[in-house]
């Protein structure tokens, strides 16, 4: 029997990369997966791949830098399915760029989809898991949550260190209201997806997708109780610091 079954999951990002691998593994498990992303033609091969798992793919196309898609999100899950389990903030994105000459309102894009969005998506989640009084969310940081890492314009660094911060004071306010909705991060290194690796070269030694979606898993399929606070994964050969 699935880990997952008759779990309802919200998974921002599942059209490619991480968030489809989670999507997948999830669906695999037994879980109804809202999988959000803003490109249906991908939503709709994940739905055909999964149509024999045990779970299912409710695919569901939405730009969630726009609060409006985001309410037709959660509003669909209030409707459709009465209570929410599992939210997975994934979607996010990154630019090359260096201090001397980041358009700012890239700066200011990437600020918005990697933190503001996943608060939007939070607050409309943790809503509606505190009827149930339980929950988990994880938030898909990366090692630049932790470390800069490299030099550079900082947009991405500052996202994702403030996408921390954003858990770490979600999860207090959760452990203060006593709720069981648990609230933590996984953080991953170089992973080989689009983002990364968009000519799709061969990257052997770089994580798979699929590795970071087992940590994610791992993190949701622990009990109620326990809260799995901050999952850091890289490959062995890359300095993080
Ligand atoms: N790849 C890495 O090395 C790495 C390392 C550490 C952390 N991460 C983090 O992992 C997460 C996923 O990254 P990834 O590498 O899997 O990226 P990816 O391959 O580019 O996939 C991103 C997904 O998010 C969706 N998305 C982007 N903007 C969106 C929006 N405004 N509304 C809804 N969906 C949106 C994309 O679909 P559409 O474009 O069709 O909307 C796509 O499905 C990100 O938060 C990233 O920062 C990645």
């Amino acid at each position: 029997m699935g880990k997952l079954k008759n779990k309802i999951a919200v998974i921002t990002g599942s059209g490619r990369g991480i968030g489809r691998a989670t999507a997948e593994l999830f669906a695999k498990e037994g879980c109804k997966v809202v999988a959000v992303s803003r490109t249906e033609k991908e939503l709709k091969e994940l739905e055909e791949k999964t149509k024999n798992y045990q779970g299912k793919i409710y695919p569901f196309k939405a730009d969630i830098t726009l609060k409006e898609e985001v309410d037709k999100i959660f509003d669909y899950v209030e409707n459709k399915f009465k209570r929410l389990d599992i939210l997975i903030n994934n979607a996010g994105i990154t630019y090359p760029g260096s201090i001397f000459d980041m358009d700012p309102d890239k700066f200011l894009y990437c600020l918005k989809l990697n933190i503001w969005s996943a608060f939007l998506c939070t607050q409309r989640a943790v809503r509606i898991m505190a009827k149930e009084g339980k929950g988990k969310i994880i938030n898909v940081g990366s090692v630049c949550s932790h470390w800069a890492g490299y030099g550079s314009a900082g947009h991405y660094i500052a996202s994702k260190y403030g996408l921390k911060g954003f858990t770490e004071a979600v999860m207090r306010e959760m452990q203060d209201k006593g709720l069981n909705i648990s609230v933590g991060m996984v953080c991953p290194g170089i992973v080989d997806t689009t983002l990364t690796n968009p000519k799709g070269e061969i990257r052997e030694n770089w994580l798979k997708p699929e590795t970071i979606a087992e940590a994610i898993f791992f993190a949701v399929t622990n009990p109620e109780n326990v809260n799995v606070y901050d999952i850091i994964i890289f490959p062995n050969w890359q300095k993080v610091w």
